[in-house]
């Protein structure tokens, strides 16, 4: 070892000791006959100290150290005279007698420190240094202790961790496909997994029984802060089991992570029906760290002359606790936030609450107090509160008012990101209609099995049945879903039908699995949780990019390593591809 000790460990119970320190120059400070260093690890960073009194020419050298020179350096641990608390290492420095260059830098291209000067574009072009930064580094970091206490869970439960091929056939996830060309098998292609899906399912035909893996899963969809082109799941399968035992198992996975990982006790998730989260929260992924539940007053607040509502489909409310002395100002900057482009909504309308009772409304015109009253009791309203109600076609309404709680549950600091509320959303409807074509498509994969009790509907009313399909979300986030399988190959015959597929087709896309299904199939489910999103949420923060050590940009592109890029014509032409662009 070229180091006896970290940056991040020393403190005053080394005093007096001799160490041998390695890391980066993170920045040097000249401070006339004493020159400090900031000497950096990915522990910490320790205080280097050079005294032009004691030891002038090693002062010198010292003070030619560029940011981000590599040394090695050996000295002793003294007590500071000005202390910093914020630092592990703050009690101490290390007065040195010898160090030495162990490779020089040049002129890295953003300060390398806690807070940056460096833009987003910058930063990604040189990840490797952005990785450097303590932020960045401590949420790979996290991503690792989570990535090992979740195989830990997952080992002692007995859940073996398989590996499935990249290289693979489309799998129906919904997204679009990577695909690699085939030289060897000119004109075809793979498919980059969007997830093991079909390879899971055929491990439980196998007997394995408790799977798990994690895994890279490719999308080519459009990209969100929560959402990369290759992201990773925590992948999982269980043969002979039920519902109820597939939530029970992740929900102990959940607890377990938030136990190691970040000492929080999570009380037993709350469950919630597809139907109810889309009522009460207009989506279904809710943050429910508040409530500000939507009321529905479309009966009450119609035929009484207000075109605006009697024309609408429906009329939904939110009460916004405290917040009726919103000015003019406020309001009529929350009406424009409802009609932009992403909602567009014709307007909003509000009821003041006032502290002494009275209820005060922007449709005063159309509304008695008392028609008001009634609207405060059906949002719960109380003095000092707000009431918002949007009005217009169903959907889009409820999205608008969905976005408009998280607005203001953000506005009023209800969403906290150290407060966890995990929940489990039940019971989606299996399939969905495609307005245009008509056609019917799976939810959330077509092997996704009905619940029991609604398997006659699907001949003749496939709309209502619902999926025997979960997702868990923590604080309106979807961090993971899955369902109990068709294990019988006669329904799933009769689900490719109903989702449009020949039987010609459906042999061809999936007949491996119809086939495996012959040879004795246990009854089995799963469940996926996206790694990334997981890891996110633990560190306080929205994007994914950060937990991810290489991310893409939005664009989809690595533009560190320039991916991706045009490859040359003799590399098209091996692999039988023609095109008529340059390379
Ligand atoms: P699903 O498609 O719901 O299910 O994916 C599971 C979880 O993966 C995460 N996720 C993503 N994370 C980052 N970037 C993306 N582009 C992205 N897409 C999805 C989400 C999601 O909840 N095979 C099924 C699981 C099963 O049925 O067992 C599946 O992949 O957190």
């Amino acid at each position: 070892m070229l180091r006896t000790h970290t940056c991040g460990e020393l403190n005053l119970s080394f005093a007096g000791q001799t160490v041998t320190l390695c890391g980066w120059v993170q920045k040097s400070r000249d401070l006339g006959g004493l020159t400090f260093v900031d000497l950096r690890d990915r522990y910490g960073i320790t205080q280097l100290i050079f005294n032009m009194e004691t030891n002038a020419s090693l002062c010198t050298q010292a003070r030619q150290l560029g940011r981000e020179f590599v040394i090695k350096a050996i000295g002793t641990v003294a007590e500071r005279s000005s202390k910093n608390p914020k630092m592990n290492t703050g009690d101490i420095e290390i007065h040195v007698t010898q160090f030495e260059i162990l490779n020089a830098s040049i002129t890295p291209p953003f300060t390398i420190e806690e807070e940056t000067d460096g833009g987003d574009d910058l930063r990604m072009k040189y990840r490797y240094l952005d990785l450097r930064r303590a932020p960045v580094m401590n949420s790979i970091l996290l991503r690792h202790r989570m990535a090992q206490e979740t195989r830990k869970y997952l080992d002692m439960q007995g859940f073996v961790e398989i590996e499935t091929p990249v290289l693979i056939k489309s799998t129906p996830e919904g997204a679009r496909d990577f695909v690699v060309p085939s030289r060897m098998n000119q004109g075809e292609f793979y498919a980059l997994p969007q997830s093991p899906q079909t390879f899971k399912q055929l491990l439980m035909v196998s007997g394995f029984d408790k799977y798990f893996q994690i895994v890279k899963c490719f999308r080519d969809e459009d990209l969100r802060a929560d959402r990369q082109p290759e992201f990773t799941q925590i992948d999982c399968e269980m043969s002979f089991i039920e519902r109820e035992d597939i939530l029970n198992m992740f929900e102990g996975l959940v607890k377990y992570l938030f136990k190691e990982v970040k000492q929080v006790d999570i009380p037993k998730l709350e469950r919630i029906s597809y139907a109810d989260a889309m009522k009460y929260y207009g989506n279904d992924k809710p943050d429910l760290r508040f409530g500000m539940q939507i009321a529905e007053l479309t009966s009450l607040v119609q035929n009484k002359g207000f075109k605006v509502f009697d024309d609408a489909e429906v009329v939904v409310a939110i009460n916004v606790t405290g917040a009726s002395e919103y000015t003019r100002k406020q309001l009529d900057e929350l009406t424009e936030w409802v009609k932009r482009p992403q909602l567009g909504m014709s307007g909003l309308i509000y009821v003041k609450h006032n502290s002494d009772g009275t209820l005060k409304s922007s449709v005063d015109k159309f509304f008695s107090e008392d028609e008001l009253k009634k609207w405060a009791s059906a949002t719960s309203s109380n003095s000092g509160d707000l009431i918002l109600v949007l009005a217009g076609k169903s959907s889009k309404t409820r999205k608008a008012m969905s976005e408009l709680r998280l607005e203001m549950g953000e506005r009023l600091g209800l969403r906290d990101k150290n407060t966890f509320k995990c929940a489990w959303v039940l019971d989606f409807p299996l399939l969905e209609q495609d307005e245009e074509s008509g056609r019917w498509h799976a939810m959330h994969h077509p092997f996704t099995s009905a619940l029991p009790e609604d398997l006659h509907l699907l001949k003749s009313d496939p709309g209502n049945v619902r999926a025997n399909a979960y997702d868990m979300v923590i604080n309106g986030v979807e961090v993971g879903g899955g369902s109990i399988r068709i294990h019988d190959k006669q329904i799933q015959k009769q689900m490719f039908s109903l989702l449009g597929f020949s039987d010609e087709e459906a042999q061809k896309q999936f007949g491996f699995l119809m086939n495996a299904f012959e040879f004795g199939a246990p009854p089995h489910g799963g469940i996926a949780f996206g790694f990334d999103r997981l890891c996110s949420l633990f560190g306080g923060s929205e994007s994914i990019r950060d937990f991810i050590a290489f991310p893409k940009n939005n664009s989809g592109r690595d533009v560190m390593i320039d991916s991706p890029s045009v490859i040359s014509l003799d590399q098209l032409k091996e692999l039988g591809i023609s095109t008529n662009s340059p390379a």
